[in-house]
């Protein structure tokens, strides 16, 4: 019996040592400074402007946090990091573009939707519009998200190349190692203006998502003083003067 028990004790310690509990509200509040990560690599909602970290959800989160009054502490790593990273602790908030999806929801806890949009495929072949058009194609996608999911259920394609970003994908169809790309609308269609003599020609949406932030599961009460936030920006027409300025429209879901 005081064997069980001391293994339980010590089993307890080596527990606590190696996993770090999530900041709740409160912790967060005492230290002024939310931490959080993003991926850097997927404009224009986060991405890199020489060194500045900068894009749509980027400055949305500054608005978010400032009306939270905290500071706000970045981190950026690789998309398939991120949400990983929650459930160690690592950071107490993630905004990466992530569509809320059943799986995502049993490991994370997401917050209010900041955006709506979906899956567009991408090709230079003007004939490759829609998801039967992707029959005996190869398609390209980054790792771990959402399009992959998606694509993978267009079962006539030939083939999924994986990329470890968004951006590796979009070269690989603009390079024509692959028929076509699947990506953000958004992303989408500023690559389209930006770059207007490339040939990329948008397609149809495959899929529609939500897009929200994400913290630690079971962390309700960051979860809901962001989201209230993000409803006050929505609120008081901050929200749609930064989603004009990078969109020329309200992305908000309604
Ligand atoms: N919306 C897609 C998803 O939910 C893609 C997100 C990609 N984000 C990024 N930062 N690369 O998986």
């Amino acid at each position: 019996m005081k064997l069980l028990k001391t293994l339980a004790c010590s089993a307890l310690a080596v527990f606590t040592v190696f996993s770090a509990h999530a900041r709740p509200l409160a912790e967060v509040q005492k230290s002024g400074t939310l931490l959080v990560a993003t991926e850097g690599q997927f404009a224009p909602f986060n991405f890199f402007n020489g060194t500045t970290l900068t894009g749509f959800e980027v400055e949305l989160a500054e608005l978010v946090t400032k009306k939270m009054g905290l500071k706000i502490q970045w981190k950026t790593l690789g998309f398939d990091a991120l949400l990983t990273g929650l459930r160690q602790d690592r950071w107490d908030l993630v905004i990466a573009s992530h569509g809320i999806t059943d799986e995502r929801a049993k490991a994370v806890t997401f917050t209010a939707p900041h955006y709506c949009s979906g899956g567009m495929i991408i090709a230079m072949d003007p004939a490759i519009r829609s998801s039967k058009d992707l029959a005996g194609k190869v398609v390209a996608v980054q790792t771990g998200t959402s399009y992959l999911e998606n694509v993978q259920k267009v079962a006539a394609i030939k083939e999924m190349k994986n990329f470890p970003t968004d951006v590796d994908a979009r070269s690989a169809l603009n390079s024509r190692r692959v028929d076509a790309w699947v990506t953000d609308r958004f992303v989408a269609k500023a690559v389209v203006d930006k770059n207007p003599g490339a040939g990329f020609k948008l397609g149809e949406m495959l899929f529609i998502e939500r897009i929200a932030a994400a913290v630690a599961k079971g962390n309700q009460q960051l979860a809901d003083a962001w989201s209230k936030a993000l409803a006050d920006t929505m609120a008081d027409g901050s929200y749609t003067e930064l989603s004009k300025k990078y969109f020329n429209e309200d992305v908000r879901c309604n």
